[in-house]
């Protein structure tokens, strides 16, 4: 006898002598094979803000700062962040340019003044994926000053004399031995006229504009995503051949490494969408936590402990991400493939259906609409989670929040912020 049944038959046995509510004495009368419609022992429905609330890619904090939002992260006890190891990632896609510079030092440097010039596109001054990323490319490669004990992230405009004092000029040794200034030569937020962050096309637009006045010192193109930095590749660094990174792995510019495009990070996107909503499903389920997660799950699902990390004090899942870049990018080419222990349908008797609300800040966000939101989709179906996606517009969170109309309609909220500071905006919905 399978659990869901064992349960079923001793809500009717409480039905029998008069506990339980008529609705489970219905659920008797059918011959058994109906579930019941609360898989907990009692008809009274789950209070808004008792229920889960997963918040994922944006995760709660202050803007300015950085600082989680702790209060938001503690809303009530079936709240978590799920995200990566944004620190890991932006070091690491540092190192990885840091290396190609290194190994390609002198055909790089394109005008032969000594001086390998690169450009950065910054996502979101306020988001701290975007921070990490630009600290691990400056701290990498020489170019980071130190503010309050911390390398200054915010943008330098242009820089191409190497006087800022945001960011400052570095020496390093390549491998054939010579020595090279690094510099920083532009940098700037690719936020649009609408006010959307990570905007791919801003980011294009600003490359052809560096190039046309200063384009013989642009050696190297780096991007806070794959999303602006494909929008670079392709409005002037893939005609040039100048090597461009980027970040998230998506399909399209794992494909352009064959074409130029010179590497990204995988920030392990099919862990990300599968802990989303696994920790719904455990919480609906009442079941331990790390069920499917860091303890196999009757279906045979689990996340290898090298793929991520929880902070019990940060209630918040981080994934771990991977370089991709000419060595290895033929594992990476679709980025929507499935984790490959965590593939398997979850029995619908013991994981009954159920109804999730979640939404994607920006509706034309390259990551999360090319990688994130097509791993969720394969996910629900295989958690027995029924997800309405709301698409927001990447400027104003009440675009998303209006469409929260209802949340007693729900079991459970997985929600991605306009602006990491917004966090109540969403709670206060849920009372
Ligand atoms: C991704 C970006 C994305 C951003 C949205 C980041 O983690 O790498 O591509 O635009 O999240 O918040
Ligand atoms: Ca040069």
């Amino acid at each position: 006898m399978d659990m869901s049944r064992r349960k079923f038959l001793q809500v009717c046995g409480l039905g029998v002598m008069g506990v339980a509510g008529a609705g489970v004495l219905a659920g008797c009368d059918n011959g058994g094979e109906t579930t019941p419609a609360d898989d907990s022992n009692t008809s009274e429905p789950t209070a808004n803000n008792e229920k889960p609330v997963i918040f994922f890619n944006r995760q709660p904090s202050n803007s300015t700062t950085g600082e989680l939002d702790m209060a938001t992260l503690n809303y009530n006890d079936n709240t978590y962040y799920v995200g990566f190891d944004a620190t890991q990632g932006g070091d690491l896609q540092g190192e990885m340019v840091l290396t190609y510079i290194k190994a390609h030092a002198a055909e790089l440097d394109r005008n032969g003044d000594g001086i390998i010039g690169y450009v950065l596109a910054v996502g979101d001054i306020g988001h701290n994926d975007s921070i990490a990323r630009t600290r691990g490319t400056r701290k990498s490669l020489g170019t980071g000053v130190e503010v309050d004990g911390a390398i200054n992230s915010e943008p330098v405009g242009t820089n191409t004399d190497g006087s800022s004092t945001i960011v400052q000029d570095a020496k390093i040794t390549a491998d054939d031995g010579k020595e090279y200034t690094v510099r920083e030569l532009a940098s700037q937020e690719m936020k649009n006229q609408a006010g959307a962050t990570w905007d791919a096309a801003t980011a294009g637009n600003a490359l052809t504009s560096w190039a046309s006045s200063f384009g013989d010192q642009i050696d190297v193109v780096v991007s806070n995503n794959d999303g602006m930095g494909m929008s670079m590749f392709n409005a002037w660094s893939k005609d040039n051949n100048v090597p461009t990174f980027g970040y998230d792995a998506n399909s399209d510019a794992v494909a352009a490494i064959a074409e130029g495009y010179a590497g990204t990070i995988s920030q392990n996107p099919a862990v990300q969408a599968y802990l989303t909503l696994r920790l719904i499903r455990n919480i609906l389920d009442g079941v331990d936590i790390n069920t499917g997660i860091a303890t196999e799950d009757e279906a045979g699902n689990v996340i290898s402990a090298d793929d991520y990390v929880y902070s019990e004090d940060e209630r918040s899942y981080y994934a771990m991400n991977l370089a991709v870049t000419a060595d290895n990018y033929q594992d990476f080419m679709d980025s929507t493939t499935l984790y490959a222990t965590a593939q398997s349908q979850l029995d619908e008797s013991s994981s009954p259906n159920k109804k999730v609300w979640l939404d994607i800040y920006n509706a034309a966000d390259n990551f999360l609409s090319s990688t994130y939101q097509p791993l969720l989709e394969k996910y629900d179906d295989l958690l027995n989670l029924t997800v309405e996606y709301i698409g927001g517009d990447g400027q104003t969170e009440s675009n998303i929040t209006n469409r929260l109309g209802n949340p007693g309609e729900y079991d459970a909220f997985a929600i991605n912020m306009v602006k990491t500071d917004n966090g109540a905006s969403y709670t206060s919905l849920l009372g």
